[in-house]
């Protein structure tokens, strides 16, 4: 079976999946304060529907899936859902916001599952409420030390945002010298309702000069798909990542596709319109066609910040990232 090439030669071997629209945190550089208009329960692919679309992925070439949201361990069925993928000839991955993850460390080992993104953008309590207008930082620093207990291969997601939390960039890399994590620093992206501004963008470089200040910061080789430079620092049981989506955009090598908890797929994080593969599967047509079609659609590269800022219709907590 042929693999999934768009019309730039890139391949498409990781599938993203939002198992959910809903999260259990409010973050304000992801979603307004009221939310996001939600996909109708009959538009929500049932379990049987998630996994035969995730299985046509997979005869396609998909050999990565992370599962992200919303929040997905919010999801009612999604102990059912790791266990079938889990069966799957992948390597899995997982994007949570950390709240619920103690349930699952069981599941997550017996499945195999061991690469976990956790969302944190800052150290401190009260403003782990300001930004995701909920409590909980305690459970997931908790959580977090219990993956880390547990060996899991653990990375930290920071959201850089200037006024917001960026003078907490060195805080961050002090975990990297504590516990054996990437802590990995992302511009903040435009999406709908989240308010992004360029001013509150704190660029890659930015990023990079903050803690060369204060360490010495080794460059390490990146895997061949990465959307993150990394960096050693010496003494430390952990490293370091930044993520450049806006200021340095990594498309070049993009390899992912996205399905999402109403069964569209994007060929982009930042593509205007999705593909419905949810009706046709319920038509009982061939799937195969439709996302050959999508991917050979995507554009060479996102649009870029400013245009972006400008599209209205994406919404983060939608598509998972
Ligand atoms: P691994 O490389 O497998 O660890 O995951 P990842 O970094 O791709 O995924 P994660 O869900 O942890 O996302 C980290 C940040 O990268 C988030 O801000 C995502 O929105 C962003 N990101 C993930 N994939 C893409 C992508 O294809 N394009 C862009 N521009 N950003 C992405
Ligand atoms: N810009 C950059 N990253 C974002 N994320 C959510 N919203 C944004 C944004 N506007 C991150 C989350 C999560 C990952 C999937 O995407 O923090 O870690
Ligand atoms: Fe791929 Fe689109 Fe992300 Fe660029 S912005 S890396 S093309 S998903």
């Amino acid at each position: 079976m042929p693999k999934l090439y768009d019309t730039h030669g890139r391949v498409h071997d990781y599938l993203r999946v939002s198992l959910t629209e809903r999260c259990n945190l409010r973050c304000h550089y992801c979603m307004p304060a009221d939310g996001v208009p939600l996909s109708p329960k009959e538009h929500l692919c049932s379990y049987e529907e998630l996994l035969s679309i995730i299985d046509t992925f997979c005869e396609l070439g998909v050999r990565k899936i992370r599962i992200t949201g919303g929040e997905p361990l919010v999801r009612q069925d999604v102990d059912k859902m790791f266990r079938a993928l889990g069966k799957r000839p992948v390597e899995l991955a997982l994007t949570t916001n950390g709240l619920l993850v103690d349930r699952f460390i069981d599941l997550f080992s017996d499945i195999g599952l061991r690469n976990i993104n956790v969302s944190l953008d800052t150290l401190e309590p009260d403003r782990f409420r300001l930004i995701t207008r909920r409590p909980g930082f305690e459970s997931v620093m908790e959580n977090i030390r219990q993956l880390v207990d547990h060996d899991f291969r653990v990375k930290l997601n920071m959201v850089v945002m200037r006024g917001v939390n960026d003078d907490e960039i060195v805080d961050f890399a002090e975990l990297a010298r504590a516990m054996p994590v990437t802590v990995r620093y992302i511009e903040f992206m435009p999406f709908d309702g989240n308010r992004w501004d360029d001013r509150k963008m704190v660029p890659a470089e930015t990023i990079r000069g903050a803690l060369a200040d204060r360490y010495m910061l080794v460059r390490d080789s990146d895997a061949a798909h990465d959307t993150t430079r990394h960096y050693s620092i010496p003494g430390f049981r952990g490293r370091i990542g930044i993520i450049s989506s806006m200021s340095e955009y990594f498309c070049g090598s993009c390899n992912r596709i996205r399905l999402l908890a109403n069964g569209g797929i994007q060929n982009c994080l930042f593509s205007e319109n999705e593909t419905d593969l949810r009706t046709p599967l319920r038509r009982g047509d061939d799937l195969e066609p439709i996302i050959r079609e999508s991917i050979r659609a995507k554009k060479k590269q996102h649009a870029g910040m400013f245009e972006l800022a400008d599209m209205p219709g994406r919404t983060m907590t939608t598509i998972g990232g």
